[in-house]
């Protein structure tokens, strides 16, 4: 019995902010911003909306598109940077509440926009072992909540929204989540952080990022970690439908994808569309192929991701929704 991906969707929130609607309160410029991150416009969430709506909205809808109703899922996972709370409940907890759920286990994952790599790989682990068979996972982020907009370096570059996934079970590998690669390493924690701090509340407390120290390790991590992942399985560029990265900067997409071999077609970008949305971005990118028309049952998608922690992963994955 294998792990697999049966149902995919997202939530985008309706207001859309533009470049040019930061140069009106910021030293920047349209131009600056698609130059160096491909960003035209993001989504940030309405007042009164938070992490949790917008992560149950997405959750209902993979439901709904796995055929299965709210009562039939076995366990929710969240992965977020900007939980509604800071410690609890947790983000997944309140999903659960939305979705009409009062017994079933629900915790969030914390692996910022490695998330929903680190949900897959999760998910897969309860899947396979027998101990769950239907998982929601969910990538939900309310990023605008967090930012410092005086600070043109990261306010700019993230958005808002969620994306989710049914994972449950298949006796097909080549319909399945072939494999999943997490890693991190603490060692570069303060490249990318939010220091909220439980212990006195006077602390800025906005995200901060060294972005271009990331995006040099971004680069080169990225590429290893896929390369890596298909070795080991023996799949080539050409047995992929789909390469779906982390959607945080259009050169970082562009450049890892070249370095793999990737052509055009198969590189999916939506960066330009919503910004970065953290955890939520791989399932929001997928989400866009799937309404297309373009995903079909038997698609292989590579996935890959990095964020703050560092954390980064990889990850094969057949699409076995319909
Ligand atoms: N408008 C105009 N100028 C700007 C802006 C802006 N919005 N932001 C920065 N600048 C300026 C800087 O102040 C700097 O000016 P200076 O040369 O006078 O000092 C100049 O532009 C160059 O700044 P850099 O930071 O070197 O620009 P870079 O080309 O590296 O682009 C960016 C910055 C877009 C952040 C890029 O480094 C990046 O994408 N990094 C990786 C992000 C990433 O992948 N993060 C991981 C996931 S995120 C997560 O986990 C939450």
């Amino acid at each position: 019995m294998y792990a697999a991906l049966k149902s995919i969707a997202s939530y985008i929130p309706t207001k859309c902010v533009s470049n040019h609607d930061f140069e009106k309160i910021l030293d920047t410029s349209d131009e600056w911003i698609i130059e160096r991150t491909g960003i035209s416009t993001r989504y940030f969430a309405l007042d009164g909306e938070d992490t949790s709506d917008l992560g149950a909205k997405a959750g209902a809808l993979a439901i709904e598109r796995a055929g299965l109703k709210p009562s039939d899922i076995d366990l929710i996972l969240v992965g977020t940077l900007s939980p509604d709370f800071l410690g609890m409940p947790s983000t997944a907890c309140l999903v659960a509440r939305k979705l009409g759920l009062s017994n079933c286990p629900a915790f969030d994952i914390t692996a910022a926009c490695t998330g929903f790599i680190y949900l897959l790989a999760t998910a897969k682990a309860f899947v396979e072992s027998g101990i769950y068979k239907k998982v929601l996972i969910i990538g939900a982020e309310k990023i605008s909540k967090i930012l410092d907009f005086s600070d043109r370096s990261t306010c700019v570059l993230f958005g808002d929204g969620a994306g989710a996934a049914v994972i449950s079970t298949t006796d097909d590998p080549k319909k399945s989540i072939l494999d999943v690669h997490i890693s991190g390493d603490g060692n570069f924690s303060s490249l990318l952080q939010t220091p909220i701090s439980s212990l006195k509340n006077d602390a800025k407390q906005c995200l901060q990022m060294r972005g271009n120290e990331v995006f040099k390790i971004a680069v080169k991590t990225l590429v290893t970690d896929v390369e890596n992942i298909m070795q080991k399985n023996n799949i080539t560029s050409k047995d992929v439908t789909y390469f779906i990265p982390h959607q945080a900067n259009l050169r970082i997409i562009k450049a890892v994808g070249e370095r793999l071999s990737f052509q055009k077609e198969q590189i999916i970008l939506s960066v330009q569309k919503y910004g970065n949305t953290s955890a939520a971005s791989i399932p929001m990118a997928m989400n866009d192929v799937y309404e297309s028309g373009k995903l079909k049952n038997g698609d292989l998608m590579v996935l890959d991701a990095i964020g703050g922690g560092l954390t980064w992963g990889s990850a094969l994955v057949y699409f076995d929704g319909n």
